[in-house]
């Protein structure tokens, strides 16, 4: 019976959450509490290039993911998530890890996250189809945990090069483990989000801004006004930098 209460509180909440969600990227917003700094663990980003004679296309990139057997994940993954989108994208998104339903699906943010982080490509004017999705890590973590950081160091050149290959103007870093994978420090996310920082394909091309923001999966676990506020001020900034117009919404 105590089983049955508490997955009816569950659904509520996430019920609640949803229309939330619904209503601050398409309505207005709903005020609610505030949220703690993030304290994610720090990752190493100084990887040697060691795809650089990997076949030229995205397609192709995808293939050498889902052969990989670098990691011991790619033992538990169902499917590789290469992430998927628009070769040509002017805007890339790069979130952590596949999670359940990606790894079902080999599809990169298709589950609550995913949910989310297409709520707010809509809010922005844009589909999923006119940007590119991706993450830094390829294979889903057992059980969801933090990625390490030799799967980091091991699945980092998939992600070098299909950024090489993309060359988007302006790249959204989904969290502090892009963040920190793509600016090489160990900042916090709350530090580094909000302005633009550079990311350089190589030394003789110009460089992409990149605008490091709250994971979706965080912003579903911290609902509040401040932060959904403050993402949609980041990609407000991301619009203005591609010279899109900003959707008229929110008080
Ligand atoms: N979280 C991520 O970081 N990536 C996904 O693809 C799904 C959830």
């Amino acid at each position: 019976m105590l089983v049955i209460m508490e997955k009816q509180v569950d659904t509520n909440k996430l019920l609640k959450q949803h229309l939330e969600m619904e209503s601050f990227f398409v309505g207005d917003f709903t005020l609610k509490g505030n949220m703690p700094e993030s304290n994610m663990p720090q990752v190493e980003s100084t990887i040697p290039q060691e795809v650089s004679e990997m076949d030229n296309s995205l397609e192709k990139i995808a293939d050498h993911v889902r052969a990989c057997r670098k990691c011991e994940i790619a033992g538990s993954r169902l499917n590789a998530v290469p992430g998927q989108g628009n070769p040509k994208a002017r805007l890339m998104f790069v979130g952590e890890a596949p999670g359940a339903d990606e790894d079902q699906k080999g599809i990169a943010f298709i589950g609550r996250a995913g949910k989310l982080l297409t709520d707010i490509i809509i809010a922005m004017g844009l589909t999923r189809e006119e940007v590119f999705i991706g993450n830094v890590i390829k294979c889903r973590p057992p059980g969801n945990r933090d990625p390490k950081l030799d799967e980091i160091h091991n699945c980092w050149p998939y992600l070098k090069r299909q950024l090489e290959m993309i060359q988007p103007e302006v790249i959204v870093a989904l969290g502090a483990h892009a963040a920190r994978t793509l600016l090489n420090t160990n900042d916090a996310i709350g530090k580094l989000r909000g302005r633009f920082h550079e990311y350089r394909f190589s030394e003789d091309a110009p460089p992409a801004k990149l605008m490091p923001t709250y994971h979706p999966a965080y912003l579903l676990r911290n609902y509040s006004y401040d932060n959904r506020k403050r993402v949609w001020e980041d990609m407000m900034k991301v619009l203005k930098e591609l010279g899109l117009p900003v959707p008229e919404k929110k008080k």
